[in-house]
């Protein structure tokens, strides 16, 4: 599905398709239009581009870490998972990292399934407002930030439009959010109960980005829809046109023959496949970004905590289902 755009669209993004959803660009565009977007973002994300964020995204986890360190027990999607990726997406776009907790409490709440529909289109339409907002901010006075390149960025010989910019930042703003966390929460809770594991990122901080991949693989979280063109059958499945269908990226990590005993976490696979990223041409185009995230922060939390547990509190794991799956919170505790 995610390799035949011909057939699987990305053009409605919804289930039930959604006709007035925003735009964002470019995963919802399909080929031709899709390339020369992608093309032009890409400079902003290739890892060279963003090697230079490093030292950022370890001085804010160094800062919020220090600010649990002693309490020996933290909420861990509300006291880190869901800081780092928003301080490091608002400085990379040049929003004020005062609004901080503005910004966090959109996020929360427009990911929410249990809100309306109406509900979380008053919540698009505010960070919908934050985001105009940040656009005409760059336009008065550029900065060094991304959003400051894209707005004077020579686009097929013209400059983009309001209408383009905005919808490139609301995607920002809604792939590099969420997902970092999810990805972050998923892998620290599978750590609290992997002794071994954790050791060998103690021990020798040079395997952390395989362990990243690794716990990506077997806790990919992203079902990602695709809008059907024209009826088409799918392993002997009837499709109509029309229909939206989920591609669950999480089966390609879990597919026995690709891997030996794909359930099991471990990092001594000769490889490791998954599609947690995507697949084809709407591959993540922030995977580079996230890595990098995800590989600062086990790094700084083996050194400066070392080992940790789940903390039983009695209550049932609340994970929040949909194309984008959470755990929605994650209590950890560690010896001081
Ligand atoms: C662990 C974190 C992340 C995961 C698991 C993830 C996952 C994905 C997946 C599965 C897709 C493909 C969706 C599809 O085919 O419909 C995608 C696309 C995308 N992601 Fe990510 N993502 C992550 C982080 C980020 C970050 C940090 C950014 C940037 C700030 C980002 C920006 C994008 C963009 C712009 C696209 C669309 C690319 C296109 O249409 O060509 N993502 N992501």
């Amino acid at each position: 599905m995610l390799q035949h755009p011909d057939r699987f669209s990305n053009k409605i993004l919804s289930i039930p398709p959604n006709l007035d959803a925003p735009k964002m660009i470019p995963i919802m565009l399909d080929p031709p239009e899709h390339r020369a977007y992608r093309q032009l973002l890409r400079p902003w994300f290739e890892s060279k581009a963003i090697e230079h964020l490093e030292p950022r995204i370890a001085e804010w986890t160094e800062g919020l870490i220090a600010t649990i360190k002693d309490k020996g027990e933290c909420e861990f999607v509300r006291e880190l998972g869901s800081r780092l990726p928003i301080s490091v997406f608002m400085e990379m776009f040049g929003f004020p990292l005062e609004r901080f907790e503005e910004f966090r409490s959109l996020v929360v709440n427009f990911f929410d399934v249990n809100r309306s529909d109406e509900e979380r289109g008053g919540y698009a339409m505010q960070i919908m407002g934050l985001i105009g907002e940040a656009i005409a901010l760059r336009q008065a006075e550029p900065g060094p930030d991304v959003l400051s390149q894209l707005v004077r960025a020579d686009f097929e010989g013209r400059k983009l439009d309001q209408g383009e910019l905005m919808s490139i930042g609301f995607l920002m703003f809604l792939a590099g959010l969420d997902t970092v966390t999810n990805a972050m929460t998923f892998g620290m809770r599978h750590l609290a109960h992997d002794e071994a594991l954790r050791q060998r990122m103690i021990d020798d901080p040079d395997c952390i980005p395989k362990a990243v991949e690794e716990l990506m693989r077997r806790y990919a979280f992203v079902a990602t829809p695709r809008y059907i063109v024209q009826d088409t059958v799918l392993e002997g499945v009837p499709l109509k046109a029309g229909e939206c269908i989920l591609a669950p990226t999480m089966m390609v990590g879990w597919d026995a023959d690709l891997q030996s005993c794909p359930e099991q976490v471990t990092l001594d696979r000769p490889t490791c496949k998954h599609a947690g990223f995507g697949s084809g041409i709407h591959t993540c185009l922030g995977i580079h970004l996230a890595r990098l995230e995800l590989v600062t922060f086990y790094r700084i939390w083996f050194a400066r905590i070392g080992h940790f547990h789940e903390v039983d509190t009695g209550e049932p794991a609340h994970f929040r289902p949909g194309s984008v799956m959470t755990l929605e919170s994650l209590q950890l505790g560690w010896t001081l």
